[in-house]
């Protein structure tokens, strides 16, 4: 009997065409002339690899949660894709994680050169914001700017990935662990989500205590899985994280404490959704915790 597809993974599967057809348009040259060939080139085999489209799907989900309409939300969507692509291309560098494979291909830096793995990273953070601030709604432009800015700058993302250097070959106790996720991973998905309740015109913040354990569980799998599956499965390198000497929840608690952790995530998720009680979406938002605690990839 083939496998039911859960309530969130259809959602991805629905959205992606159309999240995909715009993130292309983005990079064309229409849309953005006068970009070098050599620097189109690498943000585009960045952008529109194959990830997961995880920080789109929840920008979307949270703007129809309330109400809102896709469309509205997609410059957020994209914008939250594109600063993702650009931490990674970064995050696989020489100098930071040193990884060769990402999505099952060369890493940027690998495949072009990492002078132009550094340059399509900047470019894709800049187009983040411009896509942001050119919508035409200005106060809601303002606001999306503001909250995604301060998600991927130096209190969250970049501050985050800045923590997990200094924390290498140490051993960290778990609450500066979490603290360290939630800034480098949680910060983002928890932008996305407020991204999209703010194109619906609704308050962001009520999103909060449910964004903080998605960003945990999604760490927290990460790690999990970088210690448990093959090169093959992951399409990254498996087993960098303790090679590197990490500091994860793996190396913290060990495998089945960091699956315990999980699954409390995976209720206290479900808890926050409930004090949310959004209107629509309900399904898909219960199952996204279950999807992240259990995903291989
Ligand atoms: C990987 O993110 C990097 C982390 C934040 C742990 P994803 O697992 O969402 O990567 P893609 O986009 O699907 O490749
Ligand atoms: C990456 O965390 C977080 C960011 C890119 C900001 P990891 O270093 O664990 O991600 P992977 O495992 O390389 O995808
Ligand atoms: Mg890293
Ligand atoms: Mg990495
Ligand atoms: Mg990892």
């Amino acid at each position: 009997m083939p496998a039911t597809k859960s309530d969130f993974r259809q959602f991805l599967d629905q959205v992606r065409p159309a999240v995909d057809q715009a993130l292309e348009q983005a990079l064309s040259a229409s849309a953005l002339p006068g970009v070098p060939a050599n620097l189109q080139q690498p943000m585009a085999y960045a952008l529109l690899g194959n990830g997961k489209r995880v920080r789109p799907a929840l920008c979307l989900l949270a703007a129809e949660a309330h109400g809102g309409d896709s469309a509205v939300a997609m410059p957020a969507a994209l914008a939250c894709e594109m600063i993702h692509a650009y931490s990674l291309i970064h995050d696989d560098l020489p100098c930071m994680d040193d990884d060769d494979l990402r999505r099952g291909r060369p890493t940027v830096h690998v495949k072009f050169s990492e002078a132009t793995a550094v340059l399509a990273g900047d470019a894709l953070q800049t187009l983040a914001f411009q896509t942001l601030a050119s919508q035409e709604h200005g106060s809601l432009a303002a606001a999306q700017v503001q909250t995604l800015a301060r998600a991927a700058g130096p209190a969250g993302m970049v501050g985050g990935q800045q923590l997990d250097m200094d924390a290498e070959g140490q051993t960290p106790d778990l609450e500066a662990i979490l603290q360290l996720h939630g800034a480098k991973t949680g910060a983002l998905l928890n932008a996305s989500l407020r991204l999209g309740a703010i194109s619906a015109g609704a308050d962001s913040q009520i999103w909060h205590g449910y964004a903080e354990s998605v960003g945990r569980l999604f760490q927290i799998t990460d790690d999990i899985i970088d210690a448990t599956s093959t090169t093959a499965e992951l399409g990254k390198t498996a087993g960098k994280d303790s090679t590197a000497g990490k500091a994860t929840v793996v190396a913290a608690l060990g495998l089945e404490g960091a699956r315990a952790l999980a699954a409390s995530e995976v209720q206290a998720a479900l808890a926050a959704l409930d004090e949310i009680a959004p209107s629509r979406r309900y399904d898909e938002l219960a199952d996204l915790p279950r999807f992240l605690g259990t995903r291989s990839t």
